[in-house]
C-alpha cells in the first residue's frame, strides 16, 4: 500500500495524467472509482494512515487530503467541460425541422404513355376490353393466320425482324410487326360477342428517318358479333377521332389494302393545321391519315371455327407515336424514345 508522499505524488502524477485522456462520462466515472471511489487508490492512502506513526501520519494525511480535494476539483471541473462539450455537438447538430426539405424530382408520364391511355380509355368508355399480347410472335399469328402467306407480296408491307431460332430450315419466330396477330389469339380463345382493345410495342426493321422507328406502339381493335356492319366500324371510329383530336375534326374513309380486312380502310381527319387547304403537315392534302381498318375477312372468321354467315366484325389498328405527334405537333418521331429530357419534360 503507498504510504508516503513518494507514492502520493506517482498517484497524482497517474490521475491527472489518466484525467486529461478521459473523453467521456463513462471514462470519468471510472476515473473516479479507480482513484476516489471507495476502494479507489488514494482513499486507500487514506484509511492506511492509522497504522502509520505519528508525525507521519499527520504529514502524509495533510498531503493526501489536499490532494483529494484537488483531484475532486480536477473532476468537477472535467465533469463541466465535458457536459459542455456535449451541448456544443449538440447545438452543432442542431436540426431545424421547419426547414423545406430538397425538393424531389418530379416524374411523368411517358408522352406515349398518355395518349395510349387516352385512346385506351375512349375504346373502354364504349365497352372494349383491354387485353395484352406476346411482343415475340410466331410467323403463323403475324403473317400466315392474317392471309398474309410467304412469299406473298403483301409481306412487303412489314419489314421484319426474325428470331434466331431454326425449325424445320425455317425461322418461325419473329418481333411482332403489328399488334393484329392477337386478333387471332383472342378469337381462338373466345366466343363472339368480342370487343378487345390490344396495346402494345411492335417491331420492324428500319431505317429509321421522322417518321419510322423500329419500335412502335400500337393499339389493334377488334369486334366481332351477329350483325355487326360498316356503319359500326363508321360510327365507333369516328366518335373515337372527335374525342381524341377534338369535335370539330372532320372524319373520312377510304379505301386501302390489308390482307386481313375486306373492305379495307383508312381513316383520315382533316388537317388541323390548315384546315383543308393543304399544308407541309398533311402532304399538301389536305388530309391526316390516322389509322387502318376494315371488315374482318370472313375466311379469317372461317379459320378460326367461327361461322361467317352469321357472324361479322371490323378491326382497326393504330400508332400511338404518330397520334401523339399529331396532338402535340412533334415531327420527329425519332424523338420518343432517345431518353431527351428537354424534349420529354414537355409533356
Ligand atoms: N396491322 C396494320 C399495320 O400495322 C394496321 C391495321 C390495318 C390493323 C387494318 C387492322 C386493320 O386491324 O383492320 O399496318
Amino acid at each position: 500500500m503507498p504510504s508516503d508522499n513518494e507514492s502520493l505524488t506517482q498517484i497524482e502524477t497517474q490521475a491527472r495524467g489518466q484525467l486529461d485522456a478521459v473523453s467521456d462520462e463513462d471514462a470519468l466515472e471510472r476515473w473516479r472509482v479507480a482513484f476516489l471511489g471507495r476502494r479507489g487508490r488514494l482513499t486507500l492512502v487514506l484509511r492506511g494512515l492509522t497504522d502509520l506513526p505519528v508525525d507521519e501520519r499527520k504529514r502524509v494525511g495533510a498531503h493526501a487530503n489536499h490532494l483529494k480535494r484537488e483531484l475532486e476539483t480536477a473532476l468537477q471541473e472535467k465533469k463541466a467541460r465535458l457536459a459542455q462539450s456535449i451541448t456544443e455537438a449538440l447545438v452543432e447538430e442542431r436540426i431545424d425541422v421547419t426547414l423545406p426539405g430538397p425538393p424531389l424530382p418530379r416524374g411523368r408520364l411517358h408522352p406515349t404513355t398518355q395518349t395510349l391511355r387516352d385512346v385506351l380509355d375512349c375504346f373502354v368508355s364504349m365497352g372494349f376490353q383491354v387485353v395484352e399480347g406476346p411482343e415475340i410472335e410466331w410467323d403463323h399469328y403475324n403473317f400466315e393466320a392474317l392471309r398474309i402467306p410467304k412469299d406473298h407480296p403483301a409481306r412487303d408491307m412489314w419489314d421484319t425482324l426474325w428470331i434466331d431460332y431454326e425449325k424445320d430450315g425455317e425461322r418461325p419466330m419473329l418481333l411482332r410487326t403489328h399488334t393484329s396477330p392477337m386478333q387471332i389469339r383472342v378469337m381462338e380463345q373466345t366466343q363472339p360477342p368480342i370487343r378487345v382493345v390490344v396495346p402494345g410495342k411492335c417491331y420492324r426493321y428500319e431505317a429509321t428517318d421522322p417518321t419510322h422507328e423500329w419500335m412502335l406502339t400500337q393499339v389493334e381493335g377488334l369486334a366481332v358479333d351477329e350483325g355487326i356492319s360498316l356503319g359500326d366500324l363508321k360510327g365507333t371510329l369516328a366518335d373515337f377521332a372527335h374525342r381524341i383530336f377534338g369535335p370539330d375534326r372532320k372524319v373520312a374513309f377510304r379505301c386501302d389494302y390489308f390482307p386481313f380486312v375486306e373492305p379495307g380502310m383508312e381513316l383520315r381527319i382533316d388537317c388541323f393545321l390548315c384546315g383543308g387547304q393543304g399544308c407541309r403537315i398533311c402532304s399538301r392534302s389536305g388530309w391526316i391519315e390516322i389509322l387502318g381498318a376494315g371488315m374482318v375477312h370472313p375466311e379469317i372468321l372461317e379459320a378460326v371455327g367461327y361461322d361467317s354467315e352469321r357472324y361479322t366484325g371490323f378491326a382497326f389498328g393504330m400508332g400511338i407515336e404518330r397520334i401523339a405527334m399529331l396532338r402535340h405537333g412533334i415531327e420527329d418521331i425519332r424523338l420518343f424514345y432517345s431518353n431527351d429530357l428537354r424534349f420529354l419534360r414537355q409533356f
